[in-house]
């Protein structure tokens, strides 16, 4: 078997972050959303891995490289415009040849893994075998409804209507018979080449196309408030581990991990918590389910359920709560006495200020 990793698109749900990196680049627990998706790829014993790239290509190409370091090797696709998750398939073609596959959008998290499915799909070979999971709003998914055996009856992409609380969420597996529907579908409404149609065009051919529940931690991570709570949900599965060095005055409750060349000066942070290499923290109390990236500094600051990126600085600010800051972004004070804000603020960027 092989892999479709998608990571082209555009990412506009992810602003500002996406117009600095390709949203399947940020990090979640200290690691990029692509290399989870790898992870998750080698775990199910995969290890030929198409990734679609869109304009965004080179910069994922510099983090992933030839894909030795996460035990799998990887040929680039390049995608020249967002249309559909279908059309990645009709480009991967040559990479694909006859093969079994499974696509895994680059932006999906399934941190408890797919392997059951995988056998199951290995076992059975239906054309398509589909991951679902309830949810609690359908509408901005597609949705499967599914007969007693787990057989899929019909699939919709964002229905208005949704018939069933089932979503797709991100994971397929198919076999070469996907070429010939991915063939003969049209774009949709909102102008793409779905899969979830090609998928509805197999099971209206007759084929046997199958679905299985997955009951884990799920997390579609194109909005920032999704990408706060996956960060808090895999940090909750942190093992503790002190690489940097952490000062006499410090204290780290619970599961913290200092990574090598990270400082903690008269601080106190509260796991589960990472700071990453070569970061400061000084004067400072961070966490709990925070991720701070490498080589930031923080100083005199309170930092809970956020993320900073590398390079970021914070600096005399003591009450920073479900925040995201970005690559070098800094975040400070305008000084003692003063009563005024002072920003500069970036486009499609959020503010929230204390009442
Ligand atoms: O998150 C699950 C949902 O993903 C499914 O329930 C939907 O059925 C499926 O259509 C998809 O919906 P989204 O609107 O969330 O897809 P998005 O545009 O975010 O694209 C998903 C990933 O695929 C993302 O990493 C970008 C990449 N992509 C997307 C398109 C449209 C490509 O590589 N090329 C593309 O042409």
């Amino acid at each position: 078997m092989k892999a479709l990793v998608l990571a082209g698109g555009s990412g506009t749900r992810l602003r500002p972050f996406s117009y600095s990196m390709p949203k399947q680049l940020i990090p979640i627990a200290n690691t990029p959303v692509l290399v989870h998706v790898l992870d998750a790829v080698r775990e199910l014993g995969v290890t030929e891995v198409g990734v679609i790239v869109g304009s965004r290509g080179p910069e994922i190409e510099a983090v992933l490289g030839d894909g030795s370091r996460f035990g799998v090797r990887i040929t680039y696709i390049a995608q020249d415009a967002p249309r559909g998750l279908a059309h990645t398939v009709v480009i991967a073609r040559d990479f694909l040849g006859d093969d079994d596959f499974v696509m895994y959008l680059g932006d999906n998290m399934l941190p408890d893994g797919v392997v059951s499915t995988a056998e199951e799909f290995t076992r059975h070979r239906p054309a398509a075998q589909v991951v679902v999971h309830k949810v609690a709003d359908p509408r901005s998914f597609g949705v499967a409804e599914l007969g007693p055996d787990g057989e899929v009856l019909r699939l919709v992409e964002k229905p208005q209507q949704p018939r069933s609380d089932l979503a797709l969420i991100g994971v397929y597996f198919f076999t070469p018979a996907i070429h010939e529907a991915v063939a003969a579908i049209e774009p949709s409404a909102r102008g793409e080449l779905e899969i979830t149609d090609a998928i509805q065009w197999l099971v209206s051919s007759g084929a046997d196309v199958r679905a299985s529940r997955y009951e884990g931690y799920w997390k579609d991570t194109g909005k920032v408030e999704d990408v706060l709570e996956c960060n808090s949900h895999l940090l909750d599965g942190l093992t503790a581990r002190v690489d940097g060095h952490v000062d006499a005055g410090s204290v780290l409750v619970g599961r913290v991990v200092v990574e090598a060349g990270a400082r903690v000066v008269r601080s106190r942070v509260e796991g589960p918590a990472i700071i990453g290499a070569g970061t400061v923290l000084q004067d400072s109390h961070i966490g709990p389910h925070t991720s701070i990236g490498r080589d930031c500094l923080v100083t005199d600051s309170r930092l809970e359920g956020s993320i900073a990126l590398d390079e970021a600085s914070v600096t005399g600010v003591r009450g920073l709560r479900n925040s995201l800051i970005g690559r070098a972004a800094s975040v400070g004070t305008t000084g003692r006495g003063t009563d005024h804000h002072c920003l500069v603020v970036g486009d499609h960027t959020r503010v929230e200020v204390a009442a």
